[in-house]
């Protein structure tokens, strides 16, 4: 069963850039998730198709009207429901929302389906947040035009979580963030790069040696620059073995920060 994305949308062809293109691609064209978008000037009102009004109360810009909203919302939820979805919910991309994370991503990928309310201009109907909306999602602290770019973002990050959508399975197991760990350095051919060496050990052929390395390697990494993160594995509960390794990179740090 496909997951299954409806997207309200003032710009639908925007997110050709996920459907069309990379592992997203493959994954939507493979059915992994099936996206379908809504576009609110459909169900304007008036002959000029207007989505848009100035605020109550004055200030600049405009806000989107709230009832072409509501019936895009209702459209999509009455698709999702004929595809057999029941674990669905409306996300409303803002900059106001809870901050994306990966363990947000992880318990999104657990529903069947979603409903993502792209805004535009300075924002939406608060009506519309109150009446349609089940969540708020922000993918940062600063804001951008509309809300495609930040759903895009969060299509891509929970696709990648679904069976079938990454080459190997343990990819998005090994990624930053999961373990609460950052990724280990990668390296590629050529073998020596400008006078810098791959590592010996990866050049080794011992599997063993390698995982522990990278484990190392992630822990440093993580110590070094994200120690919010460190807490949180701690927290979590460290192995004998992760403290270990972690308390001898502190003492020999061994690669480069920047
Ligand atoms: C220019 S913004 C409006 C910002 C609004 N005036 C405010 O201050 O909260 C237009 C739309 O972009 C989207 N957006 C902007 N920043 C975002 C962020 N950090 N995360 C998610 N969506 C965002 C939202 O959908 C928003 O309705």
């Amino acid at each position: 069963m496909s997951f299954e994305i409806d997207v309200i949308t003032l710009f639908p062809e925007m997110f050709d850039a996920i459907t069309k293109y990379g592992i997203t691609g493959r994954a939507s064209k493979n059915e992994i998730f099936r996206l379908h978008t809504w576009n609110p000037r459909s169900f304007a009102r008036d002959n000029y198709r207007t989505v848009d009004d100035s605020p109550y109360g004055g200030g600049p810009g405009m806000i989107m009207l709230a009832p072409p909203l509501d019936e895009a919302i209702t459209r999509a939820k009455i698709r999702q429901l004929s595809e057999g979805i029941n674990e669905t919910k409306v996300i409303y991309l803002s900059p106001q929302g809870k901050l994306l994370d990966h363990e947000k991503v992880l318990q999104l990928t657990k529903l069947e389906g979603m409903i993502l309310l792209c805004g535009r201009y300075e924002g939406i109907d608060e009506r519309i947040i109150m009446r349609q909306v089940d969540e708020e999602i922000s993918i940062g602290n600063y804001v951008i035009s509309g809300g495609e770019l930040a759903a895009m973002v969060l299509v891509d990050s929970i696709v990648r979580h679904i069976p079938g959508a990454l080459g190997s399975p343990n990819s998005a197991r090994e990624d930053s963030f999961s373990n609460h760990l950052l990724e280990f350095p990668q390296y590629t051919r050529p073998e020596i790069y400008r006078g810098d060496s791959v590592p010996s050990i990866l050049l080794s052929g011992d599997h063993a040696k390698i995982d522990r390395w990278r484990l190392q390697q992630s822990l440093g990494k993580t110590w070094l620059r994200r120690p919010d993160l460190l807490e949180l594995k701690y927290k979590q509960g460290i192995s004998k073995e992760e403290e270990e390794l972690l308390e001898e990179f502190k003492r020999t740090p061994n690669f480069r920060i920047n």
